[in-house]
């Protein structure tokens, strides 16, 4: 276990906030963690509060942290079934077990090489795998509770390990117990995957199809997958591939320009006020315009935080050493590496007020203040 006081936060956030914290604590498995959890939350060494990250992905440190941050090094890849089953064989399923501090897109990039299908949607997301589950991170369609089997947790309470089988964990959109009703209580030490070794691509989230297709027309196999030559053309490979590239043409590249990724979430609104964004867009921009929207169920629907920001003009905007990215306005980015918490708290808050005074809708944010 690595102690650290007075620790630089600014490698352990993606927004490259420059903040330190009172205590760092790495740990390297699941049993370092419990064996010293009794000490750490007896001890005086420990600052409180206690907070648990990932790679800081999807936090915006407001100020230095007073607190212990704990940060896991659980790395491992652990097939629990055959990776290959063998033709024949009744289930295509293949169960993998990844630590909490894996990367990732380590993962995802493991499963295409082992020609596994799943995670290849959620490709090129930053962060790491615990932190994943908690998120439920999502993109192009496809969000991780749908490949998730099991999440095992260390239980700060209790001092146990736990296990959580998927509808357990409560999922929703950006939503999990681990962010709501049991947050603080329970750490995710490694997460459970059902992979499949059979064709099961997912491509229906906006011209992904097409972008495949085209690949598909363009390289005629895919370039980085076990299939290559075995009469599959469509590999998880070519799907990853598609997917950063996409990815890479909207979303700024977190070792360039730090950000975490969607600074808000996209609303869920009743009908009646969607219908009401929808007139003054049609005032605004012509009796043909229709706002983008995707029906949520229940008599709600969901409209891209994207298009309600990008309306009020703040594409490309730049205050100061904060800004809006030119491409996805959704993402809010320190633009010169320097920006404070205070710059990118004052742009979240006049982004907020303008899609309120347009259109009446309150913007929440995705990512968590700390
Ligand atoms: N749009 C605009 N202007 C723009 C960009 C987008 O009006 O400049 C509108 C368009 O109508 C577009 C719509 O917004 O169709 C949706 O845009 P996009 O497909 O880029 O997705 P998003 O809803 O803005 C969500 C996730 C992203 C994820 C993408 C792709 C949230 C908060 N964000 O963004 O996740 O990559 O879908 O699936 O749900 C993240 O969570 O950090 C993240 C990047």
């Amino acid at each position: 276990m690595i102690i650290s006081y007075d620790y630089d936060l600014s490698g352990w956030n993606t927004f490259g906030m420059k903040v330190s914290c009172g205590c760092f604590v790495e740990y390297g498995s699941a049993e370092e963690l419990a064996v010293q959890w009794n000490a750490i939350r007896s001890g005086d060494d420990f600052p409180r509060p206690f907070l648990h990250i990932g790679r800081g992905s999807n936090l915006l440190f407001t100020r230095d942290f007073p607190g212990t941050v704990f940060h896991s090094d659980i790395r491992f890849i652990r097939p629990l079934t055959d990776v290959h089953p063998a033709a024949g064989q009744d289930s295509a399923e293949v169960l993998v077990e990844v630590g909490a501090g894996v990367i990732w897109d380590d993962f995802c990039r493991w499963c295409s090489e082992n020609a596994l299908w799943g995670p290849e949607n959620l490709s090129g997301i930053p962060g790491e795998t615990g932190a994943a589950a908690v998120q439920n991170i999502g993109a192009y369609g496809v969000e991780i509770k749908d490949i998730i089997r099991k999440v095992t947790c260390f239980d700060c309470v209790t001092g146990n390990s736990t296990g959580f089988r998927t509808s357990e964990c409560r999922y929703g959109y950006r939503e999990s117990i681990f962010k709501t009703s049991a947050k603080g209580r329970y750490v995710v030490t490694s997460v459970v995957f059902a992979l499949s070794s059979e064709d099961k691509p997912r491509l229906e989230y906006g011209h992904v199809r097409n972008a495949v297709e085209q690949a598909l027309s363009e390289n005629g196999s895919a370039p980085c997958c076990g299939k290559v030559g075995s009469g599959h053309a469509m590999t998880p490979g070519l799907v990853r591939d598609v997917i950063l590239s996409i990815r890479d043409s909207k979303l700024p590249d977190p070792d360039v320009v730090g950000s975490a990724g969607s600074f808000f979430k996209n609303p869920v609104i009743p009908r009646s006020d969607y219908e009401r964004i929808a007139s003054i867009a049609r005032i605004e921009y012509g009796q043909e315009y229709e706002v983008p929207h995707f029906d949520a169920g229940s008599g709600f629907i969901k409209v891209p935080a994207a298009w309600l920001i990008d309306r009020c003009g703040w594409k490309g905007y730049r205050e100061g050493n904060a800004g809006v990215w030119e491409r996805q306005p959704l993402v809010i980015v320190n633009a010169t590496g320097e920006a404070s918490p205070r710059e990118i708290l004052d742009l979240e808050s006049k982004i907020r007020l303008s899609v309120l005074e347009k259109f009446g809708v309150e913007l929440q944010p995705e990512v968590e203040h700390i």
